[in-house]
């Protein structure tokens, strides 16, 4: 039992996607996320720039005393997660590899595509991950560069994202997959445009494993009362309130660090 808070981060708001669920199911939680603006999107950044990041922000939680981190970032967790993964004592936990095992187990999983950041596509983390509690699945990994963008454009031009989707969800569709992962933390809120080529379920928003794992895995709080939480970002504050609406209702103004 530990009551020091949990540390969140992902490149900006993509991460509250995760954060939501888990203050959901672990609502007693003290809480902190960090959302890297400046560093916004971490999809096109080398191996190199994103242990940099991962590092800084680490470095940051370690200020806060936190008895854990979670890695809300499937690009940061693909790239950056088996560098940084022993230069601390609290715990991490990253997206892709919490996930990987309780995919592997999915009864109708036998043929599984990923949607992911180019950053993410290029490392195979999914693949690599997945086939090692299941070498007998068949994965094939998918980049869409310009879905982060789509998704955080506030006037959103239909026919354009339209476009672009159908035009990964064909390729995609060609695999003939049984599960479609939504590989990048983003993607679950294009999913109106997606289940218009396949059935809503086909497609995995791995948060809601992730969630489930940490919350099976950490040292719970031992408070009766709701968790605090606190927001930072490196930059652009007024963006971040604005486009955390799509994932979660932030109404103060973060912190910038
Ligand atoms: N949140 C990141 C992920 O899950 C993608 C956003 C970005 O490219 O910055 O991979």
């Amino acid at each position: 039992m530990n009551n020091n808070p949990i540390g969140f981060f992902d490149s900006g708001v993509g991460g509250l996607s995760v954060y939501a669920r888990f203050r959901e199911i672990l609502p007693h939680e003290n809480t902190i996320y960090y959302g890297d603006l400046k560093n916004l999107p971490y999809g096109s950044k080398t191996k190199e720039q994103l242990v940099g990041y991962a590092r800084n922000i680490l470095d940051f939680f370690k200020t806060k005393n936190v008895k854990a981190v979670v890695i809300a970032c499937n690009t940061s967790s693909a790239l950056a997660y088996e560098i940084v993964k022993n230069e601390y004592d609290f715990e991490i936990y990253p997206i892709i590899q919490s996930c990987a095992k309780m995919i592997s187990t999915m009864n109708d999983a036998q043929r599984i595509g990923v949607f992911a950041t180019e950053g993410t596509v290029k490392s195979g983390a999914y693949k690599a991950e997945i086939l090692k509690y299941n070498p007998e699945i068949l994965i094939k990994e998918f980049a869409c560069p310009n879905w982060v963008s789509i998704v955080e454009t506030t006037n959103k031009d239909e026919d354009y994202a339209n476009d672009d989707i159908k035009k990964h969800m064909l390729e995609m569709l060609e695999f003939r997959p049984n599960k479609i992962i939504l590989g990048c933390t983003h993607y679950p809120y294009l999913i109106k445009y997606l289940s218009q080529y396949a059935p809503k379920e086909i497609f995995l928003d791995p948060a809601e494993i992730f969630v489930k794992y940490i919350s099976e895995n950490i040292n719970k709080s031992t408070q009766d009362n709701v968790g605090s939480e606190e927001f930072y970002v490196s930059a652009n504050p007024i963006d971040f309130v604005r486009n955390s609406k799509l994932f979660y209702d932030i109404k103060e103004l973060p912190n910038v660090i």
